[in-house]
Protein backbone atom coordinates (compact mmCIF):
# COMPACT_ATOMS: atom_id res chain seq x y z
CA UNK A 1 0.00 0.00 0.00
CA UNK A 2 3.33 1.98 0.59
CA UNK A 3 4.25 3.67 -2.38
CA UNK A 4 7.63 4.31 -0.44
CA UNK A 5 8.55 2.07 2.44
CA UNK A 6 8.58 3.80 5.98
CA UNK A 7 12.08 3.87 6.67
CA UNK A 8 12.05 2.62 10.03
CA UNK A 9 9.78 -0.65 9.11
CA UNK A 10 12.06 -2.86 8.03
CA UNK A 11 11.35 -5.31 5.01
CA UNK A 12 9.16 -8.36 5.81
CA UNK A 13 11.23 -11.43 5.42
CA UNK A 14 9.73 -14.51 4.43
CA UNK A 15 11.88 -16.84 7.20
CA UNK A 16 10.69 -14.71 9.94
CA UNK A 17 6.94 -15.77 8.57
CA UNK A 18 8.41 -19.43 8.54
CA UNK A 19 9.52 -19.30 12.27
CA UNK A 20 6.19 -17.98 13.58
CA UNK A 21 4.38 -20.45 11.86
CA UNK A 22 6.66 -22.98 13.39
CA UNK A 23 5.61 -21.46 16.87
CA UNK A 24 2.43 -21.29 16.60
CA UNK A 25 1.49 -24.48 14.77
CA UNK A 26 -1.15 -21.77 12.58
CA UNK A 27 -0.90 -19.90 9.68
CA UNK A 28 1.30 -17.20 9.57
CA UNK A 29 -1.05 -13.88 10.31
CA UNK A 30 0.72 -11.20 11.87
CA UNK A 31 -0.42 -7.85 10.87
CA UNK A 32 2.87 -5.94 9.68
CA UNK A 33 1.39 -3.04 12.49
CA UNK A 34 2.90 0.32 12.71
CA UNK A 35 4.94 1.18 15.65
CA UNK A 36 2.21 3.31 17.77
CA UNK A 37 -0.22 0.26 16.68
CA UNK A 38 -2.71 1.04 14.53
CA UNK A 39 -2.91 2.93 11.23
CA UNK A 40 -0.22 4.90 11.75
CA UNK A 41 3.55 6.00 11.39
CA UNK A 42 5.86 8.24 13.06
CA UNK A 43 7.17 10.93 10.67
CA UNK A 44 6.74 14.27 9.34
CA UNK A 45 3.91 16.67 10.39
CA UNK A 46 3.21 17.47 6.77
CA UNK A 47 2.12 21.55 6.79
CA UNK A 48 5.11 24.04 7.53
CA UNK A 49 2.48 26.61 8.04
CA UNK A 50 2.45 28.93 11.83
CA UNK A 51 -0.99 29.00 13.59
CA UNK A 52 -1.47 32.00 15.86
CA UNK A 53 -4.54 32.71 17.94
CA UNK A 54 -4.80 35.86 19.21
CA UNK A 55 -7.58 38.44 20.56
CA UNK A 56 -7.34 42.20 20.70
CA UNK A 57 -7.94 43.91 24.21
CA UNK A 58 -11.30 45.13 23.70
CA UNK A 59 -13.63 46.09 20.43
CA UNK A 60 -12.15 47.96 18.39
CA UNK A 61 -12.53 49.44 15.07
CA UNK A 62 -10.77 48.38 12.15
CA UNK A 63 -8.16 46.10 14.45
CA UNK A 64 -8.09 43.14 12.28
CA UNK A 65 -7.04 46.11 9.20
CA UNK A 66 -4.28 46.53 12.09
CA UNK A 67 -3.55 42.91 12.00
CA UNK A 68 -3.22 42.40 8.66
CA UNK A 69 -1.31 45.25 7.87
CA UNK A 70 1.45 43.79 10.44
CA UNK A 71 1.34 40.32 8.33
CA UNK A 72 1.52 42.49 5.24
CA UNK A 73 4.66 45.01 6.24
CA UNK A 74 7.13 41.57 7.45
CA UNK A 75 5.39 40.00 4.16
CA UNK A 76 4.30 36.67 5.95
CA UNK A 77 1.50 35.67 3.74
CA UNK A 78 -1.80 34.10 5.55
CA UNK A 79 -3.08 31.05 4.04
CA UNK A 80 -5.98 30.71 6.69
CA UNK A 81 -8.08 33.26 8.73
CA UNK A 82 -10.94 33.12 10.76
CA UNK A 83 -12.58 34.94 14.12
CA UNK A 84 -14.82 33.31 16.51
CA UNK A 85 -16.03 33.60 19.92
CA UNK A 86 -13.10 33.34 22.32
CA UNK A 87 -13.31 30.53 24.24
CA UNK A 88 -10.69 32.32 27.71
CA UNK A 89 -13.05 35.36 27.40
CA UNK A 90 -16.58 35.46 27.09
CA UNK A 91 -18.37 38.33 25.30
CA UNK A 92 -15.12 38.65 22.73
CA UNK A 93 -13.84 37.35 19.83
CA UNK A 94 -10.20 36.37 18.93
CA UNK A 95 -8.46 35.73 15.29
CA UNK A 96 -6.59 32.09 14.10
CA UNK A 97 -4.52 32.88 11.60
CA UNK A 98 -2.46 30.20 9.66
CA UNK A 99 0.76 31.46 8.13
CA UNK A 100 2.44 30.52 4.94
CA UNK A 101 6.26 30.40 5.44
CA UNK A 102 8.56 32.94 4.50
CA UNK A 103 8.89 36.46 5.72
CA UNK A 104 10.10 37.97 8.68
CA UNK A 105 7.20 35.87 10.75
CA UNK A 106 9.39 36.62 14.25
CA UNK A 107 8.82 40.31 14.06
CA UNK A 108 5.31 39.98 12.97
CA UNK A 109 4.87 37.97 16.22
CA UNK A 110 6.67 40.71 18.03
CA UNK A 111 4.03 43.09 17.18
CA UNK A 112 0.60 41.39 17.00
CA UNK A 113 1.29 39.89 20.54
CA UNK A 114 1.75 44.26 21.38
CA UNK A 115 -1.28 44.20 19.94
CA UNK A 116 -3.51 41.75 21.81
CA UNK A 117 -4.45 40.60 25.04
CA UNK A 118 -4.47 36.99 24.89
CA UNK A 119 -1.55 36.01 22.23
CA UNK A 120 -0.73 32.00 21.63
CA UNK A 121 1.51 30.20 18.81
CA UNK A 122 0.11 26.40 17.60
CA UNK A 123 2.52 25.91 15.28
CA UNK A 124 3.39 23.12 12.46
CA UNK A 125 6.31 24.61 11.75
CA UNK A 126 7.47 23.94 15.13
CA UNK A 127 10.84 22.80 14.73
CA UNK A 128 12.37 26.13 13.87
CA UNK A 129 11.26 27.46 17.22
CA UNK A 130 11.66 25.34 20.10
CA UNK A 131 9.15 27.67 21.93
CA UNK A 132 6.31 26.79 19.89
CA UNK A 133 3.93 24.25 20.00
CA UNK A 134 3.02 21.57 17.64
CA UNK A 135 -0.46 21.96 16.08
CA UNK A 136 -3.36 19.54 17.29
CA UNK A 137 -6.62 19.65 16.67
CA UNK A 138 -9.05 21.91 18.42
CA UNK A 139 -12.23 20.83 17.24
CA UNK A 140 -13.51 17.47 16.08
CA UNK A 141 -14.01 18.61 12.63
CA UNK A 142 -10.10 19.59 12.67
CA UNK A 143 -9.98 15.60 11.91
CA UNK A 144 -11.19 16.19 8.43
CA UNK A 145 -7.33 17.85 7.76
CA UNK A 146 -6.01 14.43 8.82
CA UNK A 147 -7.20 13.31 5.33
CA UNK A 148 -4.75 16.07 3.36
CA UNK A 149 -2.10 14.56 5.87
CA UNK A 150 -1.86 10.79 4.83
CA UNK A 151 1.69 9.78 4.27
CA UNK A 152 0.61 7.29 1.89
CA UNK A 153 -2.50 7.14 0.25
CA UNK A 154 -4.07 3.31 0.68
CA UNK A 155 -4.54 2.43 -2.65
CA UNK A 156 -0.83 1.90 -3.18
CA UNK A 157 0.22 -2.03 -2.85
CA UNK A 158 4.16 -2.94 -1.94
CA UNK A 159 5.49 -5.97 -4.73
CA UNK A 160 5.25 -8.72 -1.71
CA UNK A 161 1.81 -7.75 -0.94
CA UNK A 162 -0.35 -10.72 -1.33
CA UNK A 163 -3.09 -8.68 -4.08
CA UNK A 164 -0.17 -6.51 -5.62
CA UNK A 165 -0.95 -8.52 -8.93
CA UNK A 166 -4.83 -9.07 -8.44
CA UNK A 167 -5.77 -6.05 -10.57
CA UNK A 168 -9.44 -6.31 -8.79
CA UNK A 169 -8.27 -6.40 -5.51
CA UNK A 170 -5.90 -3.79 -6.68
CA UNK A 171 -9.01 -1.18 -7.66
CA UNK A 172 -11.03 -2.41 -4.85
CA UNK A 173 -8.80 -0.94 -2.60
CA UNK A 174 -8.35 2.18 -4.44
CA UNK A 175 -12.28 2.70 -4.09
CA UNK A 176 -11.54 2.41 -0.42
CA UNK A 177 -9.23 4.55 0.00
CA UNK A 178 -11.07 7.22 -2.56
CA UNK A 179 -14.59 6.73 0.20
CA UNK A 180 -12.06 7.08 3.01
CA UNK A 181 -10.55 9.98 1.70
CA UNK A 182 -13.64 12.16 0.75
CA UNK A 183 -15.17 11.73 3.81
CA UNK A 184 -15.85 14.66 6.58
CA UNK A 185 -17.18 14.77 9.92
CA UNK A 186 -20.72 14.60 11.05
CA UNK A 187 -21.12 12.14 7.41
CA UNK A 188 -22.82 8.68 7.61
CA UNK A 189 -19.88 6.22 7.33
CA UNK A 190 -19.95 4.73 4.33
CA UNK A 191 -21.76 1.65 3.38
CA UNK A 192 -20.08 -0.86 1.81
CA UNK A 193 -21.37 -3.81 -0.08
CA UNK A 194 -18.97 -6.74 0.50
CA UNK A 195 -18.01 -9.27 -2.63
CA UNK A 196 -18.58 -12.63 -1.90
CA UNK A 197 -15.43 -13.45 -1.69
CA UNK A 198 -14.76 -11.09 0.81
CA UNK A 199 -17.12 -12.14 3.26
CA UNK A 200 -15.76 -15.77 2.95
CA UNK A 201 -12.22 -14.05 3.86
CA UNK A 202 -14.04 -12.39 7.02
CA UNK A 203 -15.60 -15.81 7.59
CA UNK A 204 -12.41 -17.40 8.06
CA UNK A 205 -10.99 -15.05 10.27
CA UNK A 206 -14.11 -15.19 12.39
CA UNK A 207 -14.38 -18.63 12.50
CA UNK A 208 -10.97 -19.56 13.63
CA UNK A 209 -10.45 -16.93 16.38
CA UNK A 210 -14.12 -17.36 17.78
CA UNK A 211 -12.64 -20.95 18.78
CA UNK A 212 -9.81 -18.59 21.02
CA UNK A 213 -12.04 -16.24 22.71
CA UNK A 214 -13.94 -17.92 25.37
CA UNK A 215 -10.37 -19.12 26.83
CA UNK A 216 -7.88 -16.16 25.57
CA UNK A 217 -9.57 -12.67 25.84
CA UNK A 218 -10.23 -10.94 28.37
CA UNK A 219 -13.70 -10.57 30.12
CA UNK A 220 -14.35 -7.14 28.93
CA UNK A 221 -14.05 -8.69 25.34
CA UNK A 222 -15.78 -12.12 26.00
CA UNK A 223 -18.83 -9.36 27.25
CA UNK A 224 -19.17 -6.89 24.67
CA UNK A 225 -18.51 -9.03 22.05
CA UNK A 226 -22.29 -11.14 22.21
CA UNK A 227 -23.78 -7.62 22.26
CA UNK A 228 -21.96 -7.07 18.67
CA UNK A 229 -23.32 -10.30 17.46
CA UNK A 230 -26.92 -9.07 18.40
CA UNK A 231 -26.64 -5.48 17.42
CA UNK A 232 -24.11 -5.05 14.90
CA UNK A 233 -24.20 -8.37 12.81
CA UNK A 234 -21.03 -9.74 13.58
CA UNK A 235 -21.66 -13.22 12.08
CA UNK A 236 -19.46 -15.47 10.35
CA UNK A 237 -21.45 -14.99 6.72
CA UNK A 238 -21.66 -11.12 7.32
CA UNK A 239 -18.95 -7.97 7.41
CA UNK A 240 -20.49 -5.63 10.08
CA UNK A 241 -20.35 -2.20 8.40
CA UNK A 242 -18.65 0.72 10.11
CA UNK A 243 -21.63 3.03 10.78
CA UNK A 244 -23.34 0.38 12.62
CA UNK A 245 -20.28 -0.77 14.89
CA UNK A 246 -19.86 3.12 15.36
CA UNK A 247 -23.20 3.96 16.26
CA UNK A 248 -22.81 1.13 18.94
CA UNK A 249 -19.78 2.54 20.42
CA UNK A 250 -21.10 6.24 20.39
CA UNK A 251 -23.81 4.71 22.80
CA UNK A 252 -21.22 2.68 24.84
CA UNK A 253 -18.46 5.27 25.90
CA UNK A 254 -19.03 7.98 23.13
CA UNK A 255 -16.17 6.36 20.50
CA UNK A 256 -16.53 6.46 16.97
CA UNK A 257 -14.98 5.14 14.25
CA UNK A 258 -13.93 6.89 10.95
CA UNK A 259 -12.45 5.63 8.15
CA UNK A 260 -9.15 6.66 6.99
CA UNK A 261 -7.64 6.51 3.71
CA UNK A 262 -3.74 5.87 4.39
CA UNK A 263 -0.86 6.03 6.90
CA UNK A 264 -1.31 8.83 9.12
CA UNK A 265 1.23 9.91 11.46
CA UNK A 266 1.22 8.82 14.80
CA UNK A 267 0.67 12.22 16.08
CA UNK A 268 -2.39 12.36 14.01
CA UNK A 269 -3.46 9.02 15.00
CA UNK A 270 -3.04 9.76 18.59
CA UNK A 271 -4.78 13.01 18.46
CA UNK A 272 -7.87 11.82 17.02
CA UNK A 273 -7.92 9.31 20.43
CA UNK A 274 -8.37 12.33 22.76
CA UNK A 275 -11.62 12.75 20.75
CA UNK A 276 -12.47 9.42 21.47
CA UNK A 277 -12.36 9.26 17.61
CA UNK A 278 -10.77 5.80 16.15
CA UNK A 279 -9.11 6.13 12.61
CA UNK A 280 -10.47 2.67 10.67
CA UNK A 281 -9.58 0.99 7.45
CA UNK A 282 -12.51 -0.49 6.37
CA UNK A 283 -11.55 -2.83 3.26
CA UNK A 284 -10.35 -6.51 4.15
CA UNK A 285 -6.91 -8.52 3.46
CA UNK A 286 -6.61 -10.79 0.03
CA UNK A 287 -8.48 -13.83 -0.21
CA UNK A 288 -5.34 -15.66 -1.02
CA UNK A 289 -4.35 -15.67 2.36
CA UNK A 290 -7.13 -14.84 5.07
CA UNK A 291 -4.36 -15.09 7.60
CA UNK A 292 -1.84 -13.18 6.73
CA UNK A 293 -2.25 -9.47 6.36
CA UNK A 294 0.58 -7.33 6.00
CA UNK A 295 -1.37 -4.31 7.20
CA UNK A 296 -4.25 -3.70 9.41
CA UNK A 297 -7.95 -4.48 7.94
CA UNK A 298 -11.11 -4.67 8.64
CA UNK A 299 -10.89 -7.94 10.17
CA UNK A 300 -8.22 -6.82 12.81
CA UNK A 301 -9.93 -3.46 13.33
CA UNK A 302 -13.61 -4.98 13.84
CA UNK A 303 -12.39 -8.19 16.15
CA UNK A 304 -9.25 -6.74 17.72
CA UNK A 305 -10.09 -3.04 18.55
CA UNK A 306 -13.96 -2.22 18.55
CA UNK A 307 -15.05 -4.42 21.15
CA UNK A 308 -12.69 -3.30 23.89
CA UNK A 309 -13.59 0.63 22.86
CA UNK A 310 -17.26 -0.05 24.17
CA UNK A 311 -15.57 -0.75 27.77
CA UNK A 312 -15.88 2.58 29.95
CA UNK A 313 -12.52 1.74 31.54
CA UNK A 314 -10.80 1.12 28.47
CA UNK A 315 -12.44 4.26 26.48
CA UNK A 316 -11.18 6.43 29.18
CA UNK A 317 -7.22 4.48 29.26
CA UNK A 318 -7.21 5.31 24.79
CA UNK A 319 -8.55 8.71 25.51
CA UNK A 320 -5.72 9.87 27.83
CA UNK A 321 -2.84 8.34 25.69
CA UNK A 322 -4.49 10.69 23.12
CA UNK A 323 -4.76 13.95 24.83
CA UNK A 324 -1.08 13.40 26.56
CA UNK A 325 -0.18 13.27 22.55
CA UNK A 326 -1.97 16.58 22.43
CA UNK A 327 1.25 19.61 21.78
CA UNK A 328 3.76 17.21 23.47
CA UNK A 329 7.37 16.82 21.63
CA UNK A 330 8.18 14.53 19.11
CA UNK A 331 10.17 12.48 20.96
CA UNK A 332 7.26 12.14 23.56
CA UNK A 333 4.73 11.33 20.78
CA UNK A 334 7.09 8.11 20.22
CA UNK A 335 7.09 6.86 23.42
CA UNK A 336 3.22 7.45 23.53
CA UNK A 337 2.94 5.07 20.09
CA UNK A 338 5.15 2.53 21.91
CA UNK A 339 2.73 3.00 24.95
CA UNK A 340 -0.02 2.25 22.66
CA UNK A 341 1.54 -0.37 20.76
CA UNK A 342 1.95 -2.49 24.59
CA UNK A 343 -1.11 -1.70 25.26
CA UNK A 344 -3.72 -0.80 22.89
CA UNK A 345 -2.20 -3.49 20.07
CA UNK A 346 -0.08 -6.30 22.32
CA UNK A 347 -1.51 -5.59 26.27
CA UNK A 348 -2.08 -8.73 28.02
CA UNK A 349 -3.56 -8.17 31.56
CA UNK A 350 -4.55 -10.03 34.87
CA UNK A 351 -7.82 -12.08 35.49
CA UNK A 352 -7.76 -14.01 38.80
CA UNK A 353 -4.39 -14.66 38.58
CA UNK A 354 -4.28 -15.45 34.63
CA UNK A 355 -3.22 -14.05 32.08
CA UNK A 356 -5.43 -12.49 29.33
CA UNK A 357 -5.18 -10.63 25.97
CA UNK A 358 -6.55 -7.35 25.92
CA UNK A 359 -4.39 -5.91 22.70
CA UNK A 360 -6.09 -6.00 19.29
CA UNK A 361 -2.80 -6.77 17.50
CA UNK A 362 -3.65 -10.80 19.68
CA UNK A 363 -7.36 -10.47 19.54
CA UNK A 364 -6.79 -10.65 15.65
CA UNK A 365 -4.01 -13.01 15.08
CA UNK A 366 -4.79 -16.68 16.18
CA UNK A 367 -1.63 -17.40 15.98
CA UNK A 368 0.04 -14.80 18.19
CA UNK A 369 -3.04 -14.79 20.26
CA UNK A 370 -2.26 -18.36 21.27
CA UNK A 371 1.56 -17.74 21.31
CA UNK A 372 1.22 -14.92 24.10
CA UNK A 373 -0.49 -16.46 26.62
CA UNK A 374 1.96 -20.04 26.09
CA UNK A 375 5.14 -18.35 28.72
CA UNK A 376 7.57 -18.37 25.53
CA UNK A 377 7.73 -14.39 25.56
CA UNK A 378 8.91 -12.28 28.16
CA UNK A 379 6.23 -11.06 30.63
CA UNK A 380 6.40 -7.34 32.61
CA UNK A 381 4.07 -5.13 34.56
CA UNK A 382 3.09 -2.11 32.10
CA UNK A 383 5.15 0.71 33.89
CA UNK A 384 5.01 3.78 30.92
CA UNK A 385 8.32 5.06 31.62
CA UNK A 386 9.55 2.04 31.08
CA UNK A 387 7.60 0.38 28.47
CA UNK A 388 7.88 3.75 26.71
CA UNK A 389 11.57 3.35 25.43
CA UNK A 390 11.22 -0.26 25.18
CA UNK A 391 12.26 -1.51 21.34
CA UNK A 392 10.20 -4.08 19.50
CA UNK A 393 9.89 -5.63 16.31
CA UNK A 394 6.60 -5.02 13.77
CA UNK A 395 6.92 -8.20 11.60
CA UNK A 396 6.86 -11.14 14.42
CA UNK A 397 5.53 -11.84 17.29
CA UNK A 398 6.68 -9.84 20.69
CA UNK A 399 9.45 -11.38 22.29
CA UNK A 400 7.53 -8.94 25.47
CA UNK A 401 4.25 -8.63 26.30
CA UNK A 402 3.19 -6.25 29.34
CA UNK A 403 0.71 -6.41 31.67
CA UNK A 404 -2.20 -4.33 33.16
CA UNK A 405 -3.34 -5.21 36.34
CA UNK A 406 -6.48 -3.41 35.52
CA UNK A 407 -7.50 -0.89 33.33
CA UNK A 408 -7.82 1.89 35.27
CA UNK A 409 -4.39 1.16 36.77
CA UNK A 410 -3.36 1.07 33.60
CA UNK A 411 -5.07 4.68 33.41
CA UNK A 412 -3.68 6.03 36.61
CA UNK A 413 -0.24 5.19 35.28
CA UNK A 414 -0.70 6.76 32.03
CA UNK A 415 -1.96 9.88 33.23
CA UNK A 416 0.91 10.12 36.13
CA UNK A 417 3.19 9.45 33.16
CA UNK A 418 1.53 12.24 31.08
CA UNK A 419 2.14 14.68 33.55
CA UNK A 420 5.76 14.45 33.01
CA UNK A 421 5.76 15.82 29.34
CA UNK A 422 6.56 18.97 28.94
CA UNK A 423 3.80 20.95 28.10
CA UNK A 424 3.05 24.65 29.06
CA UNK A 425 -0.36 23.81 29.56
CA UNK A 426 -3.22 21.81 30.33
CA UNK A 427 -5.61 20.21 28.21
CA UNK A 428 -9.43 18.60 28.51
CA UNK A 429 -11.84 17.15 26.14
CA UNK A 430 -15.49 18.89 26.34
CA UNK A 431 -17.74 16.41 25.38
CA UNK A 432 -20.45 18.90 24.77
CA UNK A 433 -18.54 20.97 21.96
CA UNK A 434 -16.86 17.99 21.35
CA UNK A 435 -13.47 20.20 21.52
CA UNK A 436 -10.43 20.69 23.10
CA UNK A 437 -9.88 23.39 25.95
CA UNK A 438 -6.60 24.55 26.36
CA UNK A 439 -6.18 25.33 29.82
CA UNK A 440 -3.79 28.28 30.08
CA UNK A 441 -5.53 30.96 32.23
CA UNK A 442 -6.46 31.91 35.23
CA UNK A 443 -10.73 32.42 34.57
CA UNK A 444 -11.25 28.90 32.71
CA UNK A 445 -9.32 27.06 35.40
CA UNK A 446 -11.92 29.21 38.21
CA UNK A 447 -14.65 27.83 35.73
CA UNK A 448 -13.86 24.58 35.78
CA UNK A 449 -13.66 24.46 39.67
CA UNK A 450 -16.84 25.89 39.84
CA UNK A 451 -18.67 23.10 37.25
CA UNK A 452 -16.57 20.53 39.53
CA UNK A 453 -18.37 22.14 42.65
CA UNK A 454 -21.85 21.76 40.93
CA UNK A 455 -21.14 18.37 40.02
CA UNK A 456 -20.12 17.28 43.52
CA UNK A 457 -23.37 19.41 45.01
CA UNK A 458 -26.08 17.11 42.86
CA UNK A 459 -23.34 13.94 43.63
CA UNK A 460 -24.21 15.12 47.07
CA UNK A 461 -27.79 15.42 46.99
CA UNK A 462 -28.00 11.88 44.87
CA UNK A 463 -26.19 10.07 47.53
CA UNK A 464 -28.41 11.47 50.00
CA UNK A 465 -31.09 10.42 48.05
CA UNK A 466 -30.09 6.87 47.36
FE1 LIG B 1 -4.54 -1.73 15.46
Amino acid sequence: MMSSKPTNIPERKDTQLENNEDLSGSPPDIPKLMPGGNYIKPGRDSAKSTCLIFSPPAEQVGILARYLKTFEKHAVNLSHIESRPSARMPSKYEFMVECAPGGDLGAAIVEIKDLSEYFSIISRNYRDNKDTVPWFPRRIRDLDRFANQILSYGAELDSDHPGFTDPVYRARRKYFADIAYNYKHGQPLPHVDYTEEEVATWGKVFRQLMTLYPTHACKEHNHVFPLLVQNCGYREDNIPQLEDVSNFLKDCTGFTLRPVAGLLSSRDFLAGLAFRVFHSTQYIRHASRPFYTPEPDVCHELLGHAPLFADPAFAQFSQEIGLASLGAPDDYIEKLATCFWFTVEFGLCREHGDLKAYGAGLLSSYGELKYSLENKAEIRPFDPPKTAIQKYPITEYQPVYYVAESFEDAKEKMIKYASTIPRSFGVRYNPYTQSIEVLDSKPQVETLVQNVAHEMHVLLDSLRKL
